[in-house]
C-alpha cells in the first residue's frame, strides 16, 4: 500500500473531541487478522487484558503480564491502520507507584507504537493518571466494575445500586477526568448513574454494560461475534453466531477427511506432464 493511500490514524485527542459530536465506537482486538477486519469500523481498538480470559482460558485477568499485552499490542498494531490503538496495563504493572506505572506505560508505547494505555481505578489512581498524562502518555480510565479487583470485590457484579456505590463511582470518574484522561470506560452500572456521570465529565464515557447514556460503547469482540455459547451477559448482543459456524465447519471437515472426499483433485498438487 502506498503512503498516499494510507488513512491517518485517529489519535486520543480525536477520540476525546468526539464527545457531543457522535457516539464513539470501540471493540477489543488481540490479533492481527481480527484487528484488520475490525479496524475500518471503529474509532479505537482496545487490546484489553480480557485477552487472558478470551484467548488463554484464564479465570480472571489477574494473571495477564506486561509481556502478553505488548505481544498482542504489536499484533493489533500490525493489523490496524486507522483506529486509535489503546493497550490495557495489566494487573501489577502500575498500582505500586506512579513511577512504576510510567515505566510500564512507556514500554507499552515504545515497544508497540500504540498511542495510549488504559488502566483501572478511581480516585486512588488519579495522581498516577496525571503523572502519565503530564509526561506524554495518554490515558483511558476505567471505573465502575473493575475486573482486576476481583479478589477484593469478590466477583463481577454491576455497581451503583445503592447511594454509597453511586457516590463512589461518581467520585472515581470525576477524579480520573480531572486528572486528564482522554476518555473513561464505565463498566457495569445502571443507566441513571451512567447518564449523570456522562453529563458531568469533560471527557467522553465509553460504556460496557453501562447503557446507551454513555458517549460511546465498547464490547469484547469475541462476545459480540458469538464465539462463546456457554454464557451471555445481559449487556452483550451477538452480532454474529461464530461458535456454531466454527463447530459446523470442523464437523464437516472431519466428515470429509474420514470419507476421503477432502482433499479433492482441486486441492491436490499434480506433476505437470
Ligand atoms: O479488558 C477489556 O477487554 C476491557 C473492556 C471490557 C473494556 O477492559
Amino acid at each position: 500500500m502506498s503512503v498516499q493511500s494510507q488513512k491517518r490514524r485517529l489519535s486520543p485527542a480525536n477520540i476525546e473531541a468526539l464527545k457531543g459530536e457522535r457516539p464513539i465506537v470501540s471493540l477489543t482486538a488481540y490479533t492481527t487478522p481480527i484487528a484488520r477486519l475490525l479496524d475500518p469500523h471503529v474509532d479505537f481498538l482496545l487490546v484489553g487484558d480480557s485477552v487472558g480470559m478470551v484467548l488463554y482460558g484464564l479465570d480472571t485477568t489477574v494473571g495477564v503480564t506486561l509481556e502478553m499485552m505488548i505481544a498482542h499490542g504489536q499484533a493489533v498494531m500490525r493489523g490496524s491502520q486507522q483506529a486509535c490503538v489503546v493497550i490495557d496495563m495489566p494487573f501489577g504493572s502500575y498500582q505500586e507507584s506512579k513511577e512504576q506505572a510510567y515505566r510500564s506505560a512507556a514500554r507499552i508505547l515504545k515497544e508497540t507504537g500504540c498511542s495510549a494505555v488504559k488502566l483501572e481505578g478511581g480516585a486512588e489512581m488519579a495522581e498516577t493518571v496525571e503523572f502519565l498524562v503530564n509526561r506524554g502518555i495518554p490515558v483511558l480510565g476505567h471505573v465502575g466494575l473493575m475486573p482486576q479487583l476481583v479478589n477484593t470485590t469478590g466477583g463481577y457484579r454491576s455497581v451503583g445500586r445503592n447511594d454509597k456505590e453511586v457516590a463512589k463511582i461518581r467520585r472515581d470518574a470525576k477524579a480520573i477526568d480531572d486528572a486528564g484522561a482522554f476518555g473513561i470506560v464505565i463498566e457495569g452500572t445502571v443507566e441513571p448513574v451512567a447518564r449523570e456521570i456522562t453529563a458531568e465529565l469533560r471527557s467522553p464515557t465509553i460504556g460496557i454494560g453501562a447503557s446507551p447514556a454513555c458517549d460511546g460503547q465498547i464490547l469484547v469482540s469475541d462476545d459480540m461475534l458469538g464465539l462463546f455459547n456457554d454464557f451471555k451477559p445481559r449487556f452483550v448482543k451477538h452480532f454474529a453466531e461464530l461458535a456454531p459456524a466454527i463447530s459446523k465447519a470442523a464437523e464437516d471437515y472431519a466428515a470429509e477427511v474420514k470419507a476421503r472426499t477432502f482433499p479433492g483433485i482441486e486441492h491436490t498438487f499434480q506433476v505437470k506432464k
